[in-house]
C-alpha cells in the first residue's frame, strides 16, 4: 500500500498544488493554501457531489445520444424561438444587452454592487417571461432567493405592480432541494438571488466560500444545458469589479451582464462583460423608480446637467459624444479650475492617468498656466468616460473653466488628444456626428482629419475641424 496523497488546497481560488505555498501560485493571497489528503480534495472540490446532482437531470437515455446533423437539429425550430423574447420597453432594454433575448439551455450570471438594483432587474424579467407575451401559452418562472423571504419578494413584486399568476417564489439556499422543487414545474427560466447564499450538501464549507460558488455555479450550468431552461443568476460583486473576488466565475456561465450605478443617482447601466450569444459592446440604461426600473430610451439628455434654455450658461462644461454598444450619446465633463490653491486633482468617472496626460498637454502644449490650479473633472450621471474620444471634452472643459469662458450649449466635441497637442480621429466619428446633428446640436469640433468626410455627410451641423489644442482654444474661446 502506497502513502496516501496529500494536496494543498487554495481556500480562496479552489487551485490545488502537490506542496505548500505562502502565496497561492494561481490567485496570489497569502496563506490560504490548507492540506487535504487526496479523497478528501474531491469531495472538498465537489467532483462527486455536483455530478451526481446534475445527473438526475440527464435525459432518460442518455448513453444512447449520438451527434445530430445541424438541418436535423433545426428542423422544427423556428428562428424567433431560438430566445425568449423579452417584450416592452424594460425587456427590449435587457434583451439588446443580452444580444436579443434570453437563450434557452443559457447560464447568465447578472452581477453588480450591493443595492444597486440586480434583484429589481431580475423579479422584473422574471414577470416579462411568465406574462409570456408572443407564446400561446404563457410558461411559469421560479424565482428562488436565499436572501429574502417569499413574503418579502411578495411585497416588493406588489409594489412593482407585479401580478402574473405565472411566478413562482420559493425561499432556499440547498441547490439540490431547489432542483427537486421546480422540477414538476418545468419552468421557462429559473432566478437564483443569489450564488453567494447557496451551497451544495457535502461540499465543505459555507455558502459563499469560493468552491461552494464555484461548484454551485458548475452544477447550475450543467442542469441549464441538460433542461434547456436558461437560468439567470445574481452575484454580489466587490468595488474592483470582480464577480464574488476572483474571477472563476466568468469562466464557468455563458454570459455575465454588469450592473452599476451610482448611489446619488437614479440612473442604472447594464453592461454585458461576456456574452457566449452576442456582443458585448451593449449597454442599457435604466432609471430605478418606485415602482421599479424602467428603460430610458434615448440616453443622451440624461447625462446632461438639467439646464434651463433661459438659465446662464456655466463656465467648465462641455460636451463629448461617446459610443457604447449599438448607440451614440452625449455626456457632459464638468470642470473646475481653482486657483491660488494647491495642484490637487480630483476625477471622478474618467482615469486618473488620462486627465493627468491632457492637463500635462494643455499646460506644455496650449500654453495653459495650470499648475497652480486645483483641478476637480466629473463626468455628469455616474457614466465613466474610457474612451480616447473624450480627450477633447475634457481639456475644452478645463479650458472654459480656467478662461471662465462658458461654452454655448449647442457645441459638442469629439476627438483624442495626442501628447504633442494634437487631435486623432476616432472610431465612428459618423455614428457620433448624426447623433448630435439629431439632438439639436449646431456645431462640433473635430479633428482637421475627419472634417472633409463628416461635411460630406451634408448634416444640419457645423463641422469645424482643428488640428490641435491651440486652434481648438483659438476658434472656441
Ligand atoms: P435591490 O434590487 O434589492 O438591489 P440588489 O439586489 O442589487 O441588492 O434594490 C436596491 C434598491 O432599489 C433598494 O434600496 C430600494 C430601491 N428600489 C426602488 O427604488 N424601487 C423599487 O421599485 C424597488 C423594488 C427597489
Ligand atoms: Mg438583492
Amino acid at each position: 500500500a502506497g502513502k496516501v496523497k496529500v494536496s494543498f488546497v487554495c481556500e480562496n481560488c479552489g487551485a490545488s498544488f502537490g506542496q505548500w505555498w505562502g502565496n497561492c501560485r494561481s490567485c496570489s493571497a497569502s496563506g490560504t493554501l490548507k492540506k487535504f489528503l487526496e479523497p478528501e480534495v474531491n469531495k472538498l472540490r465537489g467532483i462527486d457531489v455536483s455530478e451526481a446532482v446534475a445527473r438526475a437531470w440527464l435525459p432518460q437515455h442518455a448513453g444512447r445520444l449520438v451527434p445530430q446533423s445541424l438541418a436535423e437539429v433545426n428542423k422544427d425550430r423556428d428562428p424567433s424561438e431560438w430566445r425568449i423574447p423579452l417584450s416592452g420597453h424594460f425587456g427590449t432594454e435587457v434583451g439588446r444587452v443580452l444580444g436579443g433575448g434570453i437563450v434557452p439551455g443559457s447560464l447568465v450570471l447578472v452581477g453588480g454592487d450591493p443595492g444597486v438594483g440586480k434583484s429589481t432587474l431580475l423579479l422584473q424579467m422574471a414577470a416579462i417571461i411568465a406574462q409570456g407575451f408572443n407564446r400561446k401559452e404563457p410558461a411559469p418562472v421560479v424565482y428562488v432567493s436565499g436572501e429574502e423571504s417569499i413574503e418579502q419578494i411578495g411585497n416588493r413584486a406588489d409594489r412593482m405592480r407585479i401580478t402574473t399568476g405565472n411566478l413562482y417564489l420559493y425561499s432556499s439556499t440547498d441547490i439540490e432541494d431547489i432542483l427537486d422543487k421546480i422540477k414538476p414545474l418545468s419552468p421557462e427560466a429559473l432566478i437564483i438571488d443569489s450564488i453567494q447564499t447557496v451551497y451544495l450538501r457535502g461540499i465543505a464549507g459555507s455558502a459563499g466560500n469560493i468552491v461552494q460558488v464555484k461548484e454551485c455555479t458548475s452544477t447550475l450550468l450543467r442542469f441549464a444545458k441538460q433542461t434547456n431552461i436558461p437560468v439567470l443568476l445574481i452575484g454580489h460583486v466587490t468595488k474592483t469589479g470582480d464577480i464574488a473576488g476572483p474571477r472563476i466565475l466568468e469562466h464557468i456561465v455563458d454570459a455575465v451582464l454588469y450592473m452599476e450605478g451610482e448611489s446619488y443617482s437614479t440612473y442604472r447601466l447594464l453592461r454585458s462583460v461576456k456574452n457566449r450569444f452576442g456582443s458585448t459592446d451593449e449597454l442599457g440604461v435604466f432609471e430605478m423608480t418606485e415602482s421599479g426600473l424602467q428603460a430610458v430610451s434615448d440616453p443622451s439628455n440624461m447625462f446632461l446637467t438639467e439646464q434651463n434654455s433661459d438659465s446662464e450658461i456655466l463656465a467648465g462644461i462641455a460636451v463629448a459624444v461617446v459610443v457604447d454598444g449599438s448607440r451614440a450619446f452625449v455626456i457632459e465633463v464638468q470642470a473646475l479650475c481653482v486657483s491660488g490653491s494647491s495642484a490637487a486633482r480630483h476625477v471622478n468617472g474618467i482615469q486618473q492617468s488620462r486627465s493627468d496626460m491632457i492637463i500635462s498637454v494643455l499646460m506644455k502644449q496650449a500654453g495653459l498656466k495650470l499648475q497652480d490650479n486645483a483641478i476637480f473633472l466629473n463626468v455628469v450621471s455616474g457614466f465613466k468616460l474610457t474612451e480616447t474620444a473624450g480627450d477633447l471634452a475634457i481639456a475644452a472643459a478645463i479650458c472654459s473653466s480656467f478662461l471662465e469662458f462658458p461654452i454655448p450649449n449647442d457645441v459638442a466635441f469629439i476627438g483624442e488628444v495626442g501628447l504633442g497637442g494634437e487631435l486623432r480621429t476616432v472610431p465612428r466619428m459618423d455614428k457620433r456626428v448624426v447623433a448630435i446633428a439629431k439632438l439639436g446640436y449646431k456645431k462640433c469640433i473635430v479633428p482637421k482629419t475627419a472634417e472633409k468626410t463628416l461635411a460630406s455627410l451634408n448634416l444640419d451641423i457645423r463641422v469645424l475641424g482643428c488640428r490641435n489644442l491651440k486652434e481648438v482654444i483659438n476658434t472656441v474661446f
